[in-house]
């Protein structure tokens, strides 16, 4: 496996590949980013994965300076799972000069988490947009607990011609519910027992969905006034269509109930697909 720092080497490495998978990712990687590459690598012959904590993304308050950075860990991850190349760039080498020309992301980027984070969604438009041209990728997969960045990733192929197939990856949990995540390790012990409530709280919205005996507008209020009563400072809990990830039409039967919370200074986010079947 190369660990490649420069895009001209990456260049010279890729030139005689006909079929690239790439997983971006920001590094400090759990078993769900492992799935992600092997994925990519069922379907490629040759798997790029990006290491690159991306400061367009984060807001000014946010945890950009203390996002774990931990490069020589997640390259051993990554030749144990098969990778070929793992592409960690310096932020000089992505952005040499001010990136004054971002991607423009479409209005429900604007909601969700997109609601309390206003330029995450552009950040991460913008930088994998780069990565896609950097690595011209056939393939590129994305995790589906975060479900947004996948649905907005998706316009941006589809609005903007790529000719990249994205492929979704399925949540990977720990074994009491929780997603996986770069940001759990940030969670203290009492937190990490308590964690596990949103994908819980989650559940319950999708049997009390099921159940169509409250409206849905219903069932998130008394999910985030539950969560909020246990300590928790709930950022949105919402049920949207799983296709365009708008408030339910009558007649939506996939959809996807969402959740974004903060625990102490950790801020979780995960989600269930469900179908309402009449
Ligand atoms: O999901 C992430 O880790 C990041 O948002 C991504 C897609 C690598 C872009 O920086």
């Amino acid at each position: 496996m190369q660990i490649i720092h420069t895009i001209t080497e990456l260049n010279q490495s890729l030139a005689n590949q006909k079929n690239i998978g790439l997983v971006p990712t920001m590094g400090n990687l759990h078993a769900g980013h492992i799935r992600l590459a092997t994925t990519a690598k069922e379907q490629s012959d040759c798997v790029v994965v990006s290491i690159f904590v991306n400061p367009l993304q984060f807001g000014a308050n946010e945890d950009l300076a203390s996002y774990p950075r931990t490069l020589d860990v997640d390259s051993k991850k990554l030749e144990t799972a098969g990778v070929d190349i793992v592409f960690a760039p310096s932020e000089g080498e992505l952005y040499p000069t001010p990136q004054t020309m971002t991607i423009a992301p479409p209005p429900i980027a604007y909601e969700l988490c997109g609601a309390s984070r206003s330029g995450h969604f552009s950040g991460v438009a913008t930088v994998v947009l780069k990565l896609f041209n950097i690595v011209r990728p056939n393939i590129a997969v994305f995790g589906k607990k975060d479900f947004q960045q996948l649905f907005i990733i998706r316009q941006l192929v589809s609005q903007f011609n790529l000719p990249i197939e994205i492929i979704a990856g399925d949540t990977m949990r720990e074994e009491d519910g929780l997603a996986m995540s770069s940001r759990n390790g940030y969670l203290n012990a009492a937190e990490r027992l308590e964690a596990q409530r949103l994908y819980r709280a989650l559940s319950l919205v999708v049997d009390a969905a099921k159940k169509k005996k409250l409206d849905l507008r219903e069932i998130e209020l008394q999910t985030t006034q539950y969560l909020t009563q246990l300590g928790w400072i709930v950022d949105y809990i919402s049920i949207r269509s799983a296709k365009t990830l708008l408030p339910p039409a009558a007649d939506d039967q996939n959809l996807v109930a969402l959740g974004a919370a903060r625990l102490g200074k950790t801020r979780l986010i995960d989600n269930i697909e469900f179908d309402l079947v009449s």
